[in-house]
């Protein structure tokens, strides 16, 4: 099955990924940099580049960018 990866600030996101009961990994503000190892399917909220520093270190960490 597919992985998927999110991001959420306001908790929208979150919603949304509980609906769907698929299991997902979130991208913490704490703990951003976590690596998928397998093709994955990034959802995200649209917010302004500078809210979205978690997202970055998440994308740049390991492998993550390549296989999204
Ligand atoms: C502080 C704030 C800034 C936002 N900035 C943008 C924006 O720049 N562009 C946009 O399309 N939506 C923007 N939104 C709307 C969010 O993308 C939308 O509410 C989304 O559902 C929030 O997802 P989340 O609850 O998973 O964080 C903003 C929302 C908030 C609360």
């Amino acid at each position: 099955m597919v992985k998927i990866a999110f991001y959420t600030i306001t908790g929208q996101t979150q919603q949304f990924i509980d609906k769907t009961g698929l299991d997902a990994h979130r991208i913490e503000d704490a703990n951003p940099q976590y690596q998928m190892n397998d093709k994955y399917i990034l959802i995200l909220p649209s917010y302004q580049d500078f809210m979205m520093d978690s997202v970055v270190d998440f994308l740049t960490y390991k492998d993550n960018k390549k296989i999204f």
